[in-house]
């Protein structure tokens, strides 16, 4: 049969059929025809099944395909109005507003937007400057804009959740690892236990780049290591072994905060906006406290970019190749506080896993930070700092040191995320530049 099957590929056909009458009697002949014939509709039916599963395969790939972004990319080449650089373009430089000169306030830290409210945030308009010195959002205007989250809460918070014992383990933190533990006094905290270890790594690191840059929009963290019979821990034992969380492992815990509600990108930056720009002729008839939601934007570019993270408005506008009104939606991990301040959670997957996909998020990442040309000055400030002196790794290790007993059992960032993290401070830096001088 291999030799038939061999001469059966064969060329020319004339040329077999001899062979086969010299090497075979008649009745052997018939018998491997049938076998022959038997065969080829053995291989034919293979050869079929083998069609239809590559078909079916290369549908699947397709699709899937699309799901991950190749269709994007080619929307991207073509320009169609619904790509994401489409989504986030921004208008090319037009004259240039005349800029009064500075009225400077002193930017102050408060609690949880309070203070905002009653320093006018909900006035209709704003009629002082709005930006300064080309893409700056005004002093005053910060000044409505208190710390949501100053260092000093922060600490305390820490101070006082690490002498306290969990009583019971709720849902109400999201996916099933996570949980809503509830401390004897009453309080409440997210219990986010990493699968990987990279997932507390992402949350906490990411968490102290924040307070490095004096972004405080996230809500206090907190490490802790599961005892289960150390103080904090020992009530919850039953629940974590049912958890199966493991014994040791390092925990982070965020403050719990009440009452949010959810938060969709905002005009500028949606689908046909034409990106947060110092131009944009309808800021100023925008409503204080729409103004400071958007200061607060600014922010969570600046930090989303720095951190890769992927996981928040990068996913959620990356969404709108498949889901038109995805915007319309509110934004995963981002919430606003009663007070109205924007609360960034969940932010595990800034820093290490971000960075390790980056190649695939990328140029997401690049397009949202091109739709922003207005940045809190402090925020920039501190980016330049960081760039000029280039220390992003030895200062956020300090920090994570000086605040959190446990970070030697976290482990830190890998040398090559240390040098991708200076690089997109550098990155962002540029970019800052890059608006100066096209604003000033
Ligand atoms: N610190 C917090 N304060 C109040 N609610 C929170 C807090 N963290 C998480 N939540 C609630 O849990 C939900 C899921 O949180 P998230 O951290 O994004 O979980 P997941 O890991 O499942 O994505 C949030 O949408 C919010 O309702
Ligand atoms: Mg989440």
């Amino acid at each position: 049969m291999v030799a038939l099957r061999s001469r059966s590929c064969a060329r020319p056909e004339v040329k077999i059929k001899a062979a086969h009458d010299r090497l075979f009697p008649r009745g052997v002949l018939r018998l491997l025809e049938k076998e022959r014939m038997r065969g080829d509709f053995a291989r034919a039916l293979t050869l079929l099944l083998l069609c239809t599963s590559v078909c079916v395969l290369c549908a699947w790939i397709a699709a899937d395909c699309g799901l991950l972004g190749l269709r994007a990319v080619g929307h991207a080449r073509r320009d169609s109005p619904k790509t994401f650089r489409a989504l986030l373009a921004l208008p090319a430089a037009q004259g240039l507003p005349a800029v009064p000169s500075a009225t400077p306030g002193k930017t102050q830290s408060g609690a949880n937007g309070t203070h905002a409210q009653s320093r006018g945030r909900n006035a209709t308009s704003w009629s002082p400057e709005l930006i300064q010195d080309g893409v700056f959002w005004s002093e005053r205007l910060e000044y409505l804009l208190p710390c949501a989250f100053t260092e000093e809460r922060a600490s305390a918070w820490r101070d006082g959740v690490r002498g306290r014992r969990v009583v019971a383990l709720e849902p109400g933190c999201g996916r099933p690892s996570n949980r809503l533990a509830v401390f004897a006094d009453g309080s409440r905290a997210c219990v986010r236990y990493g699968i990987s270890a990279e997932q507390v790594q992402g949350e906490t690191l990411s968490y102290y780049l924040a307070t490095l840059l004096g972004i405080g929009n996230l809500p206090p963290l907190a490490l802790s290591r599961l005892e289960p019979t150390g103080d904090q821990w020992a009530a919850v034992r039953d629940n974590m072994g049912a958890l199966q969380w493991r014994a040791t492992s390092v925990v982070s815990l965020t403050e719990w905060i009440p009452g949010l509600s959810g938060a969709v990108v905002p005009g500028p930056l949606r689908q046909g906006g034409e990106g947060l720009h110092p131009l944009r002729e309808d800021l100023r008839a925008k409503p204080v406290a729409e103004l400071l939601e958007l200061l607060e934007w600014s922010d969570l570019i600046a930090f989303d970019f720095l951190t890769a993270n992927f996981d928040r408005l990068a996913s959620n506008l990356f969404s709108l190749q498949w889901d038109s009104r995805a915007t319309d939606r509110n934004v995963s991990n981002l919430h606003k506080t009663p007070g109205g301040r924007l609360l960034l959670i969940d932010n595990e997957a800034g820093l290490v896993h971000g960075y390790r996909v980056l190649r695939m998020w990328d140029r997401y990442h690049a397009a949202v930070l091109g739709a922003l040309c207005v940045f809190r000055r402090e925020t920039a400030r501190r980016v330049s700092r960081l760039h000029r002196l280039r220390d992003a790794r030895e200062r956020l290790q300090a920090l994570l040191r000086e605040n959190e007993p446990l970070a030697p059992e976290l482990g830190f960032l890998s040398d090559e995320h240390a040098r991708i993290l200076q690089s997109r401070i550098d990155l962002l830096h540029e970019h800052i530049q890059r608006c100066r001088e096209k604003y000033r």
